[in-house]
């Protein structure tokens, strides 16, 4: 098989081995940056408080030795600050667009009105200001951000259009958990990228990448390759975002150690959980906590174990921890929906319309921003009944709240341990099916700025596989 064959048929399962793929790959015009020396892994600013001031800005980063790629960033050259927000605080933002095309922004995970949730219906012009204000009202959580543009999410975040947001509150206050920023708490933005020769980002070259979803050659995290950190021995804290457009990984450490989960997508899990490695699709957080304190001297790795365990980062235990931290037996408490309380059950079928040159959908429709697919009634418990009709994964997402997974495949014994907990996105394995209990609160909102559900394959987002509620 060609290389070019052979990468167009690994885009088709995202589980597959990308075997080779720390070569140069000369033959297809591309370029990667995964055979070049380790760096530092970046860390993004900090900005805590209750006004933001963000800008939409072009920049241009050295992804690859001697080569400059053109890139967005949110007030930096690619990606943006990590926000961090406290429950109870009504934050204000100025989001400035900077750039030459329209773009939005939306705060994923966030429990807010529609007209401050960033969707395509908050677009802001080049050259415009949008300045959304909320009250946090979830519980401590680490959540992100990213473009929002009718049709243009996927290049737009991309190019970089993303960041971290977290929530804290006086519950993650107290918990001795390791919350020393990048000392023993790390944000972790995993993303994959296509570079071309010229060093320019490679985006959708091929008719297949639309269709499968835009997978990349070259890892990074917060937007550095080859990446390393230098640990403490001691108990160490990673926010992990998959920022990607469509790859699914499955983490592991390369000693094959177990880590702790300590939070799903939206909340704190009750209890620790022990793992030896997870899934996530785009847009799925998790925050785990490894212990390095019987690792002073070594060097380990984080791996996808979809991808053949590339190497996404470095671990060197290397440094003396200073304050120990032990990650309690119980973190939170929860509030479980009833599923028997459900007043009815929402089918969901996410699939493809019209052939070859059709487009994605759900439940027949393609994405219109001039039409409502569904009403929710404020404060009414729904069953919503997830069907992937397609032999390709696809994820669902959607705004306003968190649900929890009920049902994998017909059975509540198909629900992995690590997406029990409070999740705003799931994973849909080729023809899956899944339950979900959720319920609208707080917010009612109108066809002028109604919430979102849709696949985050981007690409998958981009071209239909979206959908619009409102809430009476
Ligand atoms: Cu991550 Cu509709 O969003
Ligand atoms: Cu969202
Ligand atoms: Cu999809």
């Amino acid at each position: 098989m060609k290389r070019r064959d052979f990468l167009f048929a690994s885009a088709a399962a995202v589980s597959l081995p990308l075997m080779g793929c720390k070569m140069g790959n000369h033959n297809t015009g591309t370029v990667n940056a995964n055979t070049g020396a380790l760096k530092p892994l970046r860390m993004p600013q900090l900005l805590t408080g209750t006004q933001f001031d963000l800008n939409l800005q072009n920049g241009s980063r050295e992804f690859i030795a001697g080569l400059s790629t053109p890139t967005f960033g949110i007030n930096a050259d690619f990606l943006g600050p990590v926000i961090k927000v406290r429950n109870g605080d009504t934050v204000n933002f100025n989001v400035r667009n900077n750039l030459a095309e329209t773009a939005t922004l939306h705060w994923h995970g966030m429990h807010v009105p529609g007209s401050a949730d960033g969707g395509p219906h908050q677009a802001i012009a080049s050259g415009g200001l949008w300045q959304p204000s909320f009250t946090v009202k979830q519980k401590a959580c680490t959540n992100w951000y990213h473009s929002h543009t009718h049709n243009k999410t996927g290049e737009q975040v991309y190019r970089g259009l993303a960041g971290m947001m977290i929530v804290e509150d006086t519950e993650s206050d107290a918990l001795d958990l390791p919350k020393t920023w990048a000392e023993d708490d790390f944000p972790l933005i995993i993303q994959d990228r296509k570079f071309n020769a010229n060093g320019s980002f490679n985006y959708l070259p091929s008719r297949r990448d639309a269709m499968h979803g835009m997978l990349g050659d070259t890892f990074m995290i917060n937007g550095t390759v080859n990446p390393y950190l230098d640990l403490p021995n001691k108990e160490v804290r990673f926010r992990i975002l998959n920022a990607s457009n469509a790859r699914v990984y499955r983490l592991k450490l390369s000693n094959g150690a177990s880590f702790k989960q300590i939070a799903t997508d939206n909340a704190f899990r009750e209890t620790p959980l022990n793992l030896t490695s997870i899934t996530l699709s785009p847009a799925e957080r998790a925050e785990i906590v490894v212990d390095l304190s019987q690792l002073q001297g070594q060097t380990l790795t984080l791996q996808d174990a979809n991808n053949g365990n590339t190497p996404l980062l470095t671990l060197n235990v290397n440094k003396t921890a200073g304050n120990i931290t032990a990650v309690p037996a119980q973190l939170t408490a929860l509030t479980s929906l009833d599923p028997a309380t459900a007043v009815r059950t929402r089918p969901f079928v996410l699939e493809r319309i019209g052939g070859m040159n059709g487009s994605f959908a759900i439940n027949g429709k393609a994405m219109s921003m001039a039409r409502i697919d569904h009403s929710m009634n404020l404060d009414e418990v729904e069953i919503w009944e997830i069907r992937n009709a397609m032999g390709m994964t696809h994820n669902f997402h959607t705004h306003a709240t968190h649900f929890q997974i009920i049902e994998r495949n017909g059975s509540a014994n198909n629900v992995a341990e690590y997406e029990k907990g409070y999740k705003d996105t799931v994973r849909l394995s080729p023809n899956e099916r899944v339950k979900v209990v959720i319920k609208m609160t707080d917010y009612t909102t109108d066809a002028s700025a109604p919430y979102m559900f849709h696949c985050h394959i981007l690409e998958h987002e981009d071209r239909g596989m979206m959908g619009q509620f409102t809430v009476v």
